[in-house]
């Protein structure tokens, strides 16, 4: 098979990053000097135990927390530069959110949540509706627009913040165990919408647990142990996941 996915330029690149927490007299080090570059069109997973730095790293690459210490880059600019404001736009406009308990708002229908994002961009609200509608479509819940949150099952709900993070059409989806609430099932059908947008071109990266997912869908994976990047593993090499955490964690693999 020719590999006919173009690979594109850097979008995201963490330089030396440190993030430390302070807890009274001792200090956490979350994140101890990482490095990562993600190019367009990557899906890229970011794997490790409990406690290994993984959420705080994403929360770093989705610009959603400062570092202590390093740079980081997003569509080629620092944005340890830019005011507050001008990062929560940049943010909102190219990087989409998904977490492993949904955050929808439970007092909003499901069409508004997922017309919320465009609002903050200023998108008028005929054209806010209409998106929310299209997007609802393309993640199966077109008939459940006017439901509330606890109205819906959690498949549901997660395709619902699929819809959510789409809905400024970003360049970047980061989604933080996205299938850990899920039963396998229902899971692998989010799983299932994650790789449709990739192969329509957006830059997936995601935090999980399961091997077996990041082995099905990711074609990098970052393998973080104590705030550090332990090993980097391309599928295009072929890898056995199971086997290196295995190998690089021991026997015990899940939380
Ligand atoms: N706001 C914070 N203040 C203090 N320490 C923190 C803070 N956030 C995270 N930590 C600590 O930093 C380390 C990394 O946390 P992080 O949430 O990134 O881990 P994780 O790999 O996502 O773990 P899990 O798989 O359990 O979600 C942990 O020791 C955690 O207790
Ligand atoms: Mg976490």
């Amino acid at each position: 098979m020719i590999y006919m996915k173009k690979i594109g330029k850097e979008i995201i690149k963490l330089k030396d990053v440190f993030k430390y927490y302070r807890m009274g007299e001792t200090i956490v080090k979350a994140v101890d000097g990482i490095n990562i570059s993600i190019k367009e069109g990557d899906f890229v997973a970011i794997m490790g135990p409990s406690g290994s730095g993984k959420s705080t790293s994403m929360n770093l690459v989705g610009s959603l927390d400062m570092p202590t210490k390093g740079r980081i880059s997003l569509g080629g600019g620092d944005i340890s530069e830019l005011e507050e404001s001008d990062l929560a736009q940049i943010r909102g406009k190219k990087i989409g959110f998904i977490f492993q308990s949904f955050n929808l708002i439970p007092n909003l229908s499901v069409k508004e949540n997922v017309m919320l994002p465009m609002m903050f961009q200023g998108v008028e609200r005929e054209e806010r509706e209409e998106v929310a509608e299209r997007l609802l479509e393309k993640v199966d819940l077109g008939n459940r627009g006017e439901h509330y949150p606890n109205q819906i099952s959690g498949g549901e709900q997660q395709r619902v913040a699929i819809a959510r993070a789409l809905a400024n059409d970003p360049e970047v989806i980061l989604a933080d165990e996205p299938t850990g609430n899920l039963d396998t099932k229902t899971g692998e059908k989010v799983m299932d919408f994650l790789k449709q947008l990739n192969k329509e071109g957006k830059t997936i990266i995601m935090v999980t647990h399961e091997p077996e997912l990041a082995e099905a869908y990711a074609q990098k994976v970052y393998w973080l142990k104590d705030g550090k990047v332990e090993k980097i593993t391309k599928k295009k090499n072929g890898f056995n996941l199971e086997k290196e955490e295995r190998r690089l964690f021991g026997k015990k693999k899940r939380k």
